[in-house]
């Protein structure tokens, strides 16, 4: 069990330079694609989070060879000697799903354990279930795995109920390597599905309509190897955007594209923070001693990610009044709250609202982080509490963040780590 202690202070300025690293959302899927090919898939601007590393013990488990190197891997998966994805890794990370699309098409069989209930809510998997029996497989749930088997899957038309990142992924890549024409109808629009729509391109695949909300694929019998560079990281640099506009400080953040952001850049500006964009890729967030409150309403994107709302909602109890949160895309995604009020926050949580009572003076307690974004949300508190905040089970923060502590650290913070 990882814990972090952070010695906060109430008048931290965090100030200096901070490189963003790539997404861990859109190498997910990137990496499960490898399996749709026999030959080389490398990729570049790899974050090295826990979920890489879990996504690659399980394409190595199902057959393929992968070569890490700083911030690139090489994957392989010449021949596949397993299809099956153990519920031990789908437990520990459930984008582990997103192999089922590329071992149907590939094996013409998958068995991935279903990924259960988990500290966001219930998170179901109906739409990539559906998707892919209407591509043709016949896919049954016995002893706690999805079984899905397909001869040859045939293109088709499908329309999502309701948009979905790892469904439409998994639908992209299914039906890549099917036969005949796929139309995929109310895709989801985030930066990483484009990323892995451009990276099966480069693979040999025909897709038009990236980035809308409808996508044609044309099948191929086969997908070649491919190097691709992974986008920005929009979760982590929103993070640190936050950080900055908490305490009042001066950051520059590089490697980043701001245009992944344009919502959640304009709350911030509206809550007080002055915003640069440098150039395409680098962003100078100045804070603000006035924060302003902001209502906010998570919508897929372009609208305000989820994933902020966790670290959004830190900013709002330095608010001078009341903000009213809306969580729309989980259910039960308010997990961080419960520890928030423990470092003195005023909130309260109505149904699918938090309303944040600002400003409160935050004072440093011992908290348990339940997820990846209320682990970073206490980091975030725990910055600007007065005294001393540990934080227990901190290796949710390793999911999704490199090095976090140490680059806050390079901007000034005191935060450590006590235990691994
Ligand atoms: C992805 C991101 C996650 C982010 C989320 C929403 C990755 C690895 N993870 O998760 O960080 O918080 O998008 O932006 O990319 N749903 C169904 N049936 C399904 C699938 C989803 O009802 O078959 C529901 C979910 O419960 C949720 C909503 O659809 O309410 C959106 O989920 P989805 O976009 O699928 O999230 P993930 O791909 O799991």
């Amino acid at each position: 069990m990882r814990k972090i202690k952070i010695q906060g202070d109430p008048k931290l300025q965090l100030r200096g330079k901070v490189k963003i690293g790539g997404a861990k959302n859109a190498v997910l899927p990137a990496i499960a694609a490898s399996l749709l090919t026999k030959e080389k898939i490398k990729l570049r601007n790899v974050p090295l989070v826990t979920d890489v590393f879990t996504i690659l013990t399980l394409t190595q488990e199902l057959g393929a060879e992968y070569n890490l190197k700083k911030n690139s891997v090489t994957i392989q998966a010449k021949n596949i000697r397993s299809e099956e994805a153990s519920y031990k890794l789908v437990r520990a990370m459930r984008a582990s799903i997103l192999v089922l699309g590329p071992l149907l098409a590939r094996q013409g069989k998958a068995v991935v354990a279903l990924p259960g209930g988990c500290a966001i809510g219930s998170r179901p998997i109906d739409l990539h279930i559906h998707g892919l029996e209407k591509l043709g497989a016949s896919i049954n749930l016995e002893h706690g795995y999805i079984k899905a088997e397909a001869k040859c899957l045939q293109g088709t038309e499908i329309e999502f109920e309701k948009k979905s990142v790892g469904a439409t992924e998994n639908l992209l890549m299914a039906a890549s390597l099917s036969q005949g024409e796929t139309v995929l109808k109310n895709c989801s629009l985030e930066p990483e599905v484009s990323c892995l729509c451009k990276l099966l391109v480069k693979m040999g695949a025909k897709i038009e309509g990236i980035g809308g909300e409808t996508i044609h694929i044309k099948g191929v019998k086969e997908l070649g190897g491919a190097t691709h560079a992974i986008i920005p990281d929009r979760i982590e640099a929103g993070t640190f955007l936050v950080a900055a506009a908490l305490t009042q400080g001066d950051v520059i953040l590089t490697h980043t594209q701001p245009d992944h952001l344009s919502n959640f850049i304009e709350r911030l500006r509206f809550s007080g923070a002055k915003i640069d964009k440098l150039n395409n890729y680098t962003l100078r967030v100045i804070g603000s001693y006035d924060i302003r409150p902001q209502d906010i309403t998570t919508f897929s994107y372009p609208g305000f990610p989820t994933d902020l709302q966790a670290p959004f909602t830190v900013l709002m109890t330095q608010a001078n009044g009341t903000s009213i949160i809306t969580e729309t895309i989980f259910d039960r995604r308010f997990s961080h709250v419960n520890e928030l009020l423990r470092l003195g926050a005023n909130i309260e949580v109505i149904v699918d609202k938090a309303i944040v009572k600002g400003q409160t003076h935050l004072s440093g307690a011992e908290t348990i982080a339940t997820d990846l974004r209320a682990a970073a949300s206490l980091v975030l508190a725990g910055l600007i509490a007065k005294g001393e905040t540990i934080i227990n089970e901190a290796e949710h923060l390793d999911r999704g963040y490199e090095r976090i502590e140490e680059k806050l650290r390079s901007l000034g913070a005191n935060i450590q780590t006590l235990e691994e």
